[in-house]
């Protein structure tokens, strides 16, 4: 991380919107359909030449980032198979050249900062349609002998000057860019040879470019050298992710279905409530969620997607607090559930709503107060003799130092409940003391 770079935002605002959006929402099944399906530049060009999203309306989506509890919101300005979503003067492979016809990026930059979002560029290092990309197994064309042999002067230096040509038009063309997101690096990987990494990109003169025209940038790791944060793709850490012993930003990036651009009849749908334990659980661990939508070729935010973020909205709305701002607690959670803490508040969210009584081991003496978060209603203690054995009707067998709460019946109307506790300076007299 550069001197000046401030990360408090991001571990703030904890929630942000992905947005995979391009040519490849045309065909509407996923976003590597060019690598699928093998297809040549010619059959991909179709979605080109029908390009022209008249629903576009950045000023919605920023307002549906904003109503689901995001805060900053990651747009990909150009994804594998190349093509850009701005006025790039290095290529003619833009949307200007569409029947569209217009920059997608300005409007959108304009639309997040009207909302007071921060402002994300996903830029992908891959490139499908670039003559200079030297064909890897990532490639569409990866199986064609002929289209390999005709490819094999490439030289990727040429590349190198076209990707931080682009890398300097998206960043000094719209103002502060608060984030970026490079993707992304395979040299040595085994699912593709030709795999490409940092001496491909020349990742520290990128980075160094980044830095100078935007001091205060976070930057993900998936150039193949360090950056500010690292990004665990479509899974959940067991844990604070940490870099050689040492603790590092991270975020999860996550899709709602499995695919990152539109994938029309793709219904492997994620619940809201697994969206907020997903939320939650990252928190819990230190980390942010970068979720995904992935508009239609038409500009739309797909009706799932948006019925799906407004149930996030509405559980953000209530408890809010309990993420923002928050990271990791000092005691372990009882089963099925996940602490967060910011300063003398402590926020135990149940995945799974016990039978009357949770113990909470640690914490007798350590609670001033207990109520849940959605209603502000009052959550009480019972005492529980640590010396006595569990038998009938009387409760028993907690370790010492644990504090038992007595929660309803009827768990509350919400994706994941959560029980804010107002925690007691070590001397005070307190719940469970
Ligand atoms: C991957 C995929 C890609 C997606 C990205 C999001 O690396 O190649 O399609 O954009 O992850 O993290």
């Amino acid at each position: 991380m550069s001197a000046s770079t401030d990360s408090t935002w991001f571990t703030t605002d904890r929630l942000g919107m992905f947005i995979h959006w391009g040519l490849y929402a045309l065909p509407a099944r996923h976003e590597w359909v060019k690598n699928r399906e093998r297809l040549t530049d010619d059959q991909y060009q179709v979605y080109f030449d029908h390009f022209d999203p008249d629903r576009y309306d950045p000023a919605e989506w920023a307002r549906t980032a904003k109503a689901a509890g995001m805060r900053y919101v990651v747009l990909t300005t150009k994804h594998h198979d190349g093509f850009c979503l701005w006025d790039s003067a290095l290529t003619d492979y833009k949307v200007t050249k569409t029947p569209h016809g217009r920059d997608l990026i300005g409007p959108f930059v304009d639309a997040c900062r009207a909302e007071g979002l921060k402002v994300g560029f996903y830029y992908s290092l891959i490139d499908w349609h670039h003559p200079a990309f030297p064909v890897d197994g990532t490639h569409p064309r990866r199986d064609d002998a002929a289209y390999i042999e005709a490819a094999a002067d490439r030289d990727i230096r040429d590349y190198q000057e076209y990707l931080h040509g682009q890398v300097r038009e998206l960043l000094t063309t719209y103002g502060t860019i608060d984030y970026l997101f490079f993707d992304f690096s395979y040299a040595g990987r085994d699912e593709w040879w030709g795999g490409k990494g940092p001496d491909d990109w020349d990742s520290h003169r990128l980075l160094a470019l980044v830095r100078e025209l935007q001091p205060g940038i976070l930057v993900n790791d998936r150039t193949g050298i360090p950056g500010d944060f690292i990004t665990p793709e479509q899974y959940q850490p067991s844990g604070p992710m940490t870099d050689g012993g040492r603790p590092v930003l991270w975020e999860a990036c996550q899709t709602l279905n499995g695919s990152w651009g539109y994938d029309r009849d793709n219904l492997d749908h994620k619940s809201a409530e697994l969206l907020v334990r997903m939320l939650v659980d990252g928190v819990s661990k230190d980390g942010n969620l970068l979720l995904n939508v992935g508009p239609t070729g038409r500009g739309d935010i797909d009706p799932h997607a948006t019925a799906v973020l407004a149930d996030l909205g509405r559980w953000m709305d209530l408890h809010e607090r309990s993420v923002r701002g928050c990271g990791p607690a000092e005691w372990t959670a009882p089963p099925d559930c996940r602490y967060t803490q910011r300063g003398d508040r402590l926020y135990l969210h149940l995945f799974a709503w016990p039978l009357r009584h949770i113990h909470l081991p640690g914490l007798a003496g350590r609670v001033r107060y207990a109520q849940l978060l959605n209603d502000a209603s009052e959550i009480v203690r019972v005492q529980v003799d640590p010396d006595l054995p569990a038998q009938n009707t009387r409760m028993g067998g907690q370790a010492p130092g644990t504090l038992t709460l007595q929660l309803p019946v009827q768990r509350p109307d919400t994706p994941v409940p959560v029980i804010e506790l107002f925690l007691a300076p070590r001397s005070d007299r307190a719940l469970g003391a």
